[in-house]
Order: C-alpha cells, then sequence, then structure tokens
C-alpha cells in the first residue's frame, strides 16, 4: 500500500504559514523558527466565511477541502488555536500510538463533559486508565459473546410485527433495537416502555450538540432560560432519571444480596471497589464509585453504545437497498448457514462465526458511513510529524469519513464493495486507513460488541425480510456526535421467499 508523498510546493507554503504564525497557544507569542508547521490556510478559519467549504455544522467539507489542497496534513487556525488536518495513516498512528502520551482529548470532546461528565469517553488519565481497567471484564470477549442469544431475541422480537409492503423508518427501528440490546445486555434492564422517550431525548441532545460545539463559550450559557437550551437541559434530566433510577434499584437489591449474580456491567460498576493507592492509611476501606461517577459511566456506555451501531445499521440497509447483487449474496449466506424453509433457525454465537460476508457488509458500510466521523486530540507538548514541528495545544483532527473514501487507499471509493474486507484484502491494507473504532489507549471498548451487534441484527432481519429504499432522495449524512441519516430512511417491506 502506499501513502501519499507530501508535495514539494507544500514545504514553501508550510514555511510561509509557520513565518505567519504567531499567536500560538491562546496569544502567547511563540518563534515561529522553532516550529515548522504544516501547509494550510492563510488566515484564521473566519476568514472564509462564505465559502462554500466553511458551512457551520459541516465540517466534513471543510476537512475534504483541506485534503483536496494540501494533502496529507494541513493547518489552520480559529480563535487563536493552531487546528492540524491529518489524513495520513503513519500520522494518525503517530498521534494515537507511538506519541500518545503526547496528546489529550481536545476541547470538543471535553466539551461533551456537559452531557457524560467524566465517563470514560471523556475523562483524562488518571482517572480513564482506572475506569477502563476496571470495567474492562464486562467487554472481554468471553463475556460479549454471551450476549449473542439476547440480542437475537430483542431483534426478532422488534421484527415480529412487521406486515409485507408496511413502510417503516429503519433509522428510528434501529434506534429502538440497539437501545434495547444495550439496555438488557449491559445493565440488564428491561427499558421497553421507556425506549421512545429515550430515543427522542436522545435526538433532541443531539440536534443541539452542533450548536454547542459551534460556539466556544456556551458553557457559560447553559443556565439561561434559552428555548433550545432549556429543551437541552429537560432532556438530559429526564436521561439522568432513567439512570439515577437504575442505580438505584441495583444498589437496593446488591445490599439486599441479589443482582450480584446477574454479571453484567451495571453490577460490576456498583460493586466495584478502587485499588488501594499508595497514600491510604493502612486498613483504609476500599472505596465504591459514587452515584455520580457510576451515572457518567452508565450514559456514556448508554449514547455510546447505541447511538453508532443504530446508524451504522440504518446505512447497510440503505446500501443494500441499492447494490441488489450484495444483497443477494449476503442473503445466499443467511440461507446456508441458517437454513431454508422448515430447517430455518436464528442465528446464534455459532453461526455469527459463520457469517463472514455479511460482517465484510457490515465493515464496507462503515467504512462509507463510519458512525464516529471524526476523531481529535490536543498536544500537551511539541510533536513532530514527518517533516513538520508543531508546538504543544496545538488541536489535531483526523476524519474516519475522509480517509475512508480516499481513492488512494480505497480505490472507486464510492463503490459498496464488501470484498474490500476480505481476508487477504483486509491484510494487505495499512493501519489507520481504516479506523472506524479509533485506535491506541483509547480505543472503543466496545468494539467485539458492536461488530457480534452488528451482524446478528443484518443476518435476524435478513434471513426473513428485504428493506426496499422507498424515500425520493437518497439519506444525506449528518455529521453530528455520530454520522446519521438526516430525516427518516423510509423502507418498504419485502418478505423473502426461503
Ligand atoms: C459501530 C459502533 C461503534 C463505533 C463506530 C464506535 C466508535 C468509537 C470510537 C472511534 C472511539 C474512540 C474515540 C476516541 O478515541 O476519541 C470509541 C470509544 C468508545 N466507545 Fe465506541 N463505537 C461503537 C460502539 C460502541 C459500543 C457498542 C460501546 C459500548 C457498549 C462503545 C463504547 C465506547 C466507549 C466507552 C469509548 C471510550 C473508550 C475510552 O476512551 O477508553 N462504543 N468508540
Amino acid at each position: 500500500m502506499t501513502t501519499p508523498p507530501l508535495m514539494p510546493q507544500q514545504q514553501d507554503v508550510a514555511t510561509a504559514a509557520a513565518r505567519e504564525s504567531t499567536s500560538l497557544q491562546n496569544g502567547t507569542a511563540a518563534k515561529s523558527a522553532a516550529y515548522r508547521l504544516p501547509p494550510g490556510l492563510k488566515h484564521s478559519l473566519p476568514f472564509y466565511a462564505g465559502k462554500p467549504w466553511v458551512k457551520l455544522g459541516e465540517p466534513i467539507r471543510l476537512f475534504e477541502y483541506l485534503k483536496e489542497t494540501f494533502g496529507a496534513i494541513a493547518t489552520y487556525r480559529f480563535m487563536g488555536t493552531h487546528i492540524v488536518f491529518v489524513n495520513d495513516p503513519r500520522y494518525i498512528r503517530e498521534i494515537l500510538i507511538t506519541q500518545g502520551g503526547s496528546f489529550v482529548k481536545e476541547r470538543t470532546l471535553q466539551r461533551m463533559k456537559i452531557l457524560l461528565g467524566e465517563g470514560l469517553i471523556t475523562s483524562d488519565d488518571p482517572i480513564h486508565m482506572r475506569q477502563r481497567k476496571m470495567m474492562a471484564p464486562a467487554f472481554h470477549r468471553h463475556r460479549i459473546m454471551g450476549y449473542a442469544d439476547a440480542i437475537v431475541r430483542i431483534a426478532a422480537s422488534n421484527i415480529a410485527e412487521w406486515k409485507p409492503d408496511a413502510i417503516v423508518d429503519a433509522n428510528a427501528t434501529m434506534m429502538v433495537l440497539s437501545l434495547e440490546i444495550i439496555a438488557r445486555t449491559l445493565f440488564d434492564t428491561e427499558v421497553t416502555e421507556k425506549v421512545r422517550g429515550i430515543n427522542e431525548d436522545t435526538n433532541a441532545i443531539m440536534r443541539l450538540y452542533n450548536f454547542l460545539v459551534a460556539f466556544p463559550r456556551l458553557e457559560s450559557f447553559l443556565h439561561l432560560p434559552i428555548p433550545g437550551v432549556l429543551q437541552f437541559r429537560r432532556s438530559l434530566a429526564r436521561l439522568d432519571a432513567v439512570v439515577d433510577d437504575m442505580i438505584h434499584t441495583r444498589r437496593a437489591e446488591m445490599a439486599d444480596g441479589k443482582g450480584q449474580e446477574r454479571g453484567d456491567l451495571l453490577s460490576l460498576l456498583v460493586a466495584s471497589r478502587y485499588e488501594a493507592e499508595p497514600d491510604d492509611l493502612p486498613g483504609a476501606p476500599a472505596l465504591g464509585m459514587s452515584d455520580r461517577q457510576i451515572r457518567d459511566e452508565v450514559l456514556t456506555i448508554f449514547l455510546a453504545g447505541y447511538e453508532t451501531v443504530a446508524n451504522a445499521l440504518s446505512w447497510t440497509w440503505y446500501l443494500l437497498s441499492q447494490n441488489p447483487e450484495v444483497e443477494t449474496r449476503m442473503h445466499r449466506e443467511l440461507d446456508e448457514v441458517l437454513g431454508t424453509g422448515s430447517d430455518r433457525k436464528l442465528p446464534t454465537l455459532q453461526s455469527y462465526g459463520a457469517l463472514r460476508y455479511t460482517e465484510q457488509v457490515f465493515a464496507e458500510a462503515m467504512r462509507l458511513f463510519p458512525p464516529a466521523w471524526a476523531m481529535g486530540r490536543k498536544s500537551t507538548e511539541t510533536v513532530t510529524l514527518g517533516d513538520y514541528t508543531i508546538p504543544p495545544g496545538a488541536h489535531f483532527f483526523f476524519s474516519q469519513y475522509v480517509m475512508h473514501r480516499s481513492p488512494e487507499f480505497f480505490p472507486d471509493p464510492l463503490r459498496f464493495d464488501p470484498d474490500r474486507f476480505s481476508p487477504e484484502r483486509k491484510a494487505e491494507r495499512e493501519k489507520f486507513t481504516y479506523f472506524p473504532f479509533g485506535g491506541g489507549g483509547r480505543q472503543c471498548i466496545g468494539e467485539s460488541f458492536a461488530w457480534m451487534e452488528g451482524v446478528l441484527v443484518l443476518a435476524t432481519v435478513g434471513q426473513r425480510w428485504r428493506l426496499r429504499f422507498a424515500g425520493d432522495e437518497p439519506p444525506v449524512p449528518q455529521a453530528r456526535i455520530t454520522l446519521r441519516p438526516r430525516g427518516i430512511v423510509r423502507m418498504r417491506l419485502e418478505a423473502r421467499e426461503t
């Protein structure tokens, strides 16, 4: 696999950009000679307002423009901060792994603390390391495998009432389905009655998220009675109430000696005791997690774990409806593995292992529509990437959406071709040309769960139904916290004759 060379003229622009940079790190003047910045936009971003590639709420346009114009690495400034956009797998590896210790999560993500507090996504070390270690057993491969039957049961019961020719919103259906799956498997909680409310509240929060990240000091306005903000607060309070209820019920159950044997993530969190620290007094009682910390972790897993998978599945159904030959091949695999007619069986953990093409379909859908469409980090010290030396305090972004559609790594990138993920072709591909789950120490803890859920849901639904796209226009991706289809994904149900 070849990676794009840095174009010679970029070096000149880089020097010019470095010469031009005088206000680094919140206005602290720095000697430009000490740093060698990548090529990029000459002026601060607001200068370009009005350009088609600068549009509020559509950051992917900017990333695409930077890639097309400057190549593997580009820089721009926004509100006194240097931002580096990286579109080279070697640099991404440097940021996430090799020089990972020189980075923390960047501000946009830090901002999710409004919603998620100090949960696993938003916390930094040492809290993050301690919490990740404690929660790891719940995401261990063996444990995850135990959820296969529950996933299939929930998927089957959600489609039990489907009728031929009915119209469904694939996105709403997948949201409800994956929310129930997370609640049942990881929190051993029944949320069927509350599911729609939780989903609507999450939607309201997502709508506001872009607004929140676009205005840097908005946190300080969060207590004001602005209509959108009020709605955000109400939705968050309702989500908190659902989560608090789960925690209190489980605490009470465990105090009665019940609950431990459930062995789910919620019991693990409630029962957890931190390891003694060197400066603890001898004999000091081991401390458990506060309700607040458990709330942050539970809400984090809830939101990280259902929205992402649901969006990936919605896009997969859409792509299958547009690519009948892929759909037919997937159906053939489902019929071979799960049987047909009176021999047909629901998928199981064993069949999951055999549904290789279905997994490739899911992988290819996440290439084109990665639910996590971009990631960011902030440097805490000077960082060297290739020929460039970048000051501390710079923000680094890289986008799965842009990288996964780069023709250098994925020829004919817009073609939906699950064969790109055959074992041979996967082995040939450089790491970080495809990274829907991130990488390094902050790699998605739910990755195994997501793969299994995705494949088993595709199999449970796909063995019985074909979803035909019935919308007027193709769904448009919206870059929110996840990459969601805008509006409704109308699908007509067609029963499969098998
Ligand atoms: C298709 C589905 C999913 C995708 C595409 C996805 C993607 C990602 C990505 C890219 C990250 C890294 C973010 C960063 O480093 O800045 C991440 C982190 C995380 N994901 Fe997922 N995720 C998915 C499903 C899940 C599921 C099912 C769960 C839980 C059940 C989950 C829980 C988390 C958590 C807790 C983190 C933070 C990990 C840490 O920082 O230690 N995700 N996810």
